[in-house]
């Protein structure tokens, strides 16, 4: 059976910086605070009126088909990793195929927040391994700064906005994805959720004026199950397929916060050289931060490079993945 590998990586942030001082002014934080507690410096946050998700996400995906050359119009399947599409539907992967011209493409999009990316990439590669295409395009993309309400301080310091993607293609070579856990537990819902805008308690006046509309979390608990459980898989796949740390090049983990990305490298018994992070200059983009991350440091990677993928997020969901690079970039 063929591999799955990425062969290419495009990304997408907004021009719009917002510091850790500008928030100051905004809701009673500091920059000592958020920095100590998250390791966020500033995210981005797309502002223009009319643009969306979709936006940054295409943008992203027509980076990565210049890169390697190839026509959107080649694309078999596109999927978006999303908890803020443009619209409840269609979904936000139809409207990014039709924004890059993506003809002959079908799409559709998972929501797995946090987790999205992976659970994505997952599902995608099957496509590949099955020999049912030749070109897939995963996305994670969130435009956070929609759902966040700026009167909140636990929440709206720590999320941003941006869009990265992967292409996966067939190869007969041993790099690609090699394995995965993926895993959810709905129960953890009551800890990190959007109250209202869905079929339990439809848009009213009412939800409007209770604030309802933004990203509940209880950061706490969610702290305590993410360290846990994304520290457990990531220390689990390298158990079961009998690989040391010295045999890992990289944790290309989710951008939560600072102290979580450590307590899983520790685990895995990995130094602070092997960890990648951008969360200081992002913050958390939900579906966009591990493709984002890969992006940022795509040109680190050389070909058979061990990489471990690993999130956590709303649900709960979680996992992680390991693949071997596929290519050196130019
Ligand atoms: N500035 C100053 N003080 C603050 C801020 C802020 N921005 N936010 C909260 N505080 C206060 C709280 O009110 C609390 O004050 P109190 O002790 O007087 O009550 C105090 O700081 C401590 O609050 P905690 O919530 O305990 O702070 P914690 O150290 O846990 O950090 C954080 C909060 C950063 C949210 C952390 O819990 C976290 O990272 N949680 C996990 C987030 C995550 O992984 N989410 C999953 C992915 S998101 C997704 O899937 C969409």
């Amino acid at each position: 059976m063929k591999q799955a590998a990425i062969t290419a990586v495009g990304g997408n942030v907004p021009n719009y910086v917002l510091t850790n001082q500008e928030l100051e002014k905004m809701v009673d934080t500091t920059d000592e605070w958020i920095i100590s507690r998250t390791g966020i410096k500033e995210r981005r946050i797309l502002r223009e009126p009319g643009k969306a998700t979709s936006d940054m996400a295409a943008a992203a995906v027509l980076q990565l088909c210049e890169k390697r050359g190839i026509n959107p119009s080649e694309i078999d399947l596109l999927i978006c990793a999303t908890v803020t599409g443009d619209l409840v539907f269609p979904a936000t992967a139809n409207i990014i195929c039709d924004k890059i011209g993506a003809k002959k493409a079908w799409s559709y999009d998972i929501g797995a927040a946090c987790s999205g990316f992976i659970y994505s990439l997952v599902t995608g590669a099957q496509f590949i391994k099955t020999g049912s295409y030749q070109k897939v395009v995963v996305v994670g993309a969130d435009k956070m700064s929609a759902i966040l309400d700026y009167q909140d301080r636990s929440t709206c310091v720590i999320f941003g906005d941006g869009a990265g993607a992967v292409l996966l293609e067939p190869t007969e070579e041993e790099v690609g994805i090699k394995d995965f856990i993926l895993r959810s537990d709905g129960a953890g819902m009551q800890h990190l959720h959007m109250k209202a805008g869905g079929s339990l308690m439809p848009p009213s006046h009412e939800t409007i004026d209770k604030r309802l509309h933004y990203v509940y979390q209880e950061g706490q608990a969610v702290f305590k199950h993410a360290v846990y459980n994304m520290a457990e898989v990531s220390a689990d796949i390298m158990r079961r397929n009998n690989l040391k740390a010295e045999d890992i090049a990289y944790l290309v983990s989710h951008q939560a916060n600072k102290r979580i990305i450590e307590a899983t490298a520790t685990r895995m018994g990995l130094g602070p050289e092997k960890v990648l992070m951008n969360i200081e200059r992002y913050g958390n983009t939900t579906g966009g931060t591990l493709p984002l991350l890969m992006w940022d440091y795509e040109k680190l990677f050389k070909k058979g490079d061990n990489l471990v993928l690993s999130a956590f997020g709303g649900g709960f969901t979680w996992g992680s993945v390991w693949l071997k690079w596929a290519y050196n970039s130019k």
